[in-house]
């Protein structure tokens, strides 16, 4: 995909689910098999008051585990400024940078166990662009390991809205683990809804699934009736 698209603009998600992917494409780099130098990448959401610089902030996180292994340059580096005194400007801002850059090409995107894509919680209406949210409880719970304790953990955080995330040409969705089941079954066989924010995915006409067997647990039933249909 990078040697078709030289200047790709790549949307990364942060998170456990993505950093094999990114671990493997760092390989390929280092054997000189892919070149990432005129590649720009954008954050698909950020804590609300953690600036770039704080190690904690996805912001350094990708620079620390994808761009920086991968040879994206800093400056090609975007996310959402969560440190900005006005927040709502900062979210208009990163609209108008992504829109800048020509647009997403390729977005990875991760699950939460709740359905969320993004920090797009349920109930987040789908016609959001970039927007302040609130985190739920469960996933400040299941990002407390990255900050110590749960209390430590921001409560609000700027996330590309499921709009702005459906603008990408083209999505990727990674899902592994056992306890993403459920989400997993519900995004990709429950209704198309608010309640359930990555099940928008399906109105999206490029959008590859990837998931492991516990992940698709779920799946048992959808994935046997895909694969009759593809002998067919
Ligand atoms: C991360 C993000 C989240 C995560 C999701 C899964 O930038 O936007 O939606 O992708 O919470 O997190 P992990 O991969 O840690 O299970």
């Amino acid at each position: 995909m990078v040697d078709d698209l030289p200047r790709a603009v790549l949307g990364f998600a942060t998170g456990a689910t993505p950093g094999p992917t990114y671990r493997a494409l760092g390989t390929l780099v280092a054997a000189g098999e892919v070149d990432f130098t005129g590649v720009s990448v954008f954050l698909l959401d950020e804590y609300l008051g953690l600036g770039a610089t704080d190690p904690r902030s996805y912001r350094a996180t990708i620079r620390r585990e994808a761009a920086g292994p991968l040879g994206v340059p800093d400056g090609a580096v975007f996310g959402p400024e969560a440190d900005a005194a006005d927040p709502q400007e900062a979210c208009q801002r990163y609209e108008d940078q992504i829109h800048a850059a020509g647009g997403i090409d390729v977005l990875m995107l991760g699950i939460g166990r709740n359905g969320h894509v993004g920090f797009n919680e349920p109930g987040t209406p789908f016609n959001l662009r970039t927007h302040v949210t609130t985190l739920c409880d469960a996933t400040r719970v299941d990002n407390a390991r990255y900050f110590g304790s749960v209390a430590d953990v921001p409560t609000y955080a700027i996330t590309q809205g499921p709009a702005t995330i459906c603008d990408a040409r083209r999505i990727l969705l990674v899902a592994t683990g056992a306890a993403k089941a459920p989400a997993i079954a519900r995004a990709l066989t429950g209704e198309v809804d608010e309640d359930c924010p990555a099940s928008i995915l399906r109105t999206h006409p490029e959008v590859r699934v990837l998931v492991d067997p516990d992940a698709a647990v779920g799946l048992g039933e959808h994935v046997r009736r895909v694969a009759r249909l593809g002998e067919g």
